[in-house]
């Protein structure tokens, strides 16, 4: 004949530990309301404690899984906002891979070194942070560039300018074409002006055009499209030009060098 052993419940069994750890009722009292021997009791309070830390675990394992998640939705977020990004400058990297050039895009958001501490330069060498060291070897090999700002306070964006002061000999004799946009109908050029003023001081001589596209929600699709053909063909003329400066510029810097 089996003995009828009683089933408790774990909600039971966490109940009455908590009662005796707590002091609300003494293990005698527990015993003796319940009909428990003192062992089982000592057994499930040992069960309990030995137990216990495996709540904090699981709390930390929830906590690195919703780090994770908030780290990969942040990527997401990343990643789609360059695919716009792209996708917006794409219509003029196809003119310019049309014409042969190897375009690199450096987008204020993607080499986001945060408020100018220390520039390129004054980094230790070998403790420059990756990013800082890529874009300082795409402006090092570029022939020329191709500044775009928006206008904020009738002046250049803040984040193209705090990226931009990092480096300054990277630069160095090598042409700039200005591109400019707004909403509105001016196109920026008030911050096209001052940006001229700009890249002077850092070593790059811009061509005379400016390309300011008013407008500019407008002018240009979400894919980047120009929705004038006259955009376009401005365009063209605007990179004749800036490709002439760059085969000048070269051509001297490779004949005479620099003159510092
Ligand atoms: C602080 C601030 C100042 C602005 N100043 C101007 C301005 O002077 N002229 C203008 O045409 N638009 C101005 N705008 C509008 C921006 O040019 C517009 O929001 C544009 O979309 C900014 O480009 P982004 O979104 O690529 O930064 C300003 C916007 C902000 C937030």
């Amino acid at each position: 004949m089996s003995a009828n052993r009683r089933q408790y419940t774990a909600e039971f069994k966490a109940k009455v530990v908590l009662q005796m750890l707590m002091g609300e009722k003494t293990s005698a009292e527990i015993c003796r309301s319940h009909k428990l021997h003192s062992s089982v009791l000592n057994r499930w309070r040992k069960e309990f404690l030995d137990h216990a830390t495996t709540i904090f675990e699981a709390d930390s394992g929830h906590e690195a899984d919703q780090q994770r998640i908030a780290e990969l939705e942040r990527l997401v977020g990343q990643l789609t906002m360059k695919l716009e990004i792209a996708k917006k400058a794409s219509q003029s990297f196809n003119q310019l891979a049309q014409r042969g050039h190897n375009a690199i895009f450096a987008d204020a958001l993607e080499y986001d070194f945060g408020l100018l501490d220390r520039m390129y330069k004054e980094h230790e060498p070998g403790q420059v942070p990756v990013k800082m060291e890529e874009l300082a070897e795409h402006i090092r090999s570029a022939d020329g560039f191709v500044v775009v700002t928006g206008e904020y306070n009738h002046s250049v964006q803040p984040g193209l300018s705090n990226l931009m002061d990092h480096f300054l000999e990277e630069y160095y004799f090598r042409p700039a074409g200005i591109v400019s946009y707004s909403v509105g109908g001016f196109g920026g050029v008030r911050a096209a002006v001052h940006l001229r003023v700009m890249l002077g001081e850092m070593g790059m001589p811009t061509i005379s055009s400016m390309f300011a596209i008013s407008k500019i929600t407008e002018a240009i699709d979400a894919d980047g499209k120009a929705q004038d053909e006259s955009l376009i063909k401005r365009l063209g003329s605007f990179l004749d030009e800036l490709e002439w400066y760059e085969e000048a510029l070269k051509r001297q810097r490779d004949e005479k060098g620099r003159p510092f």
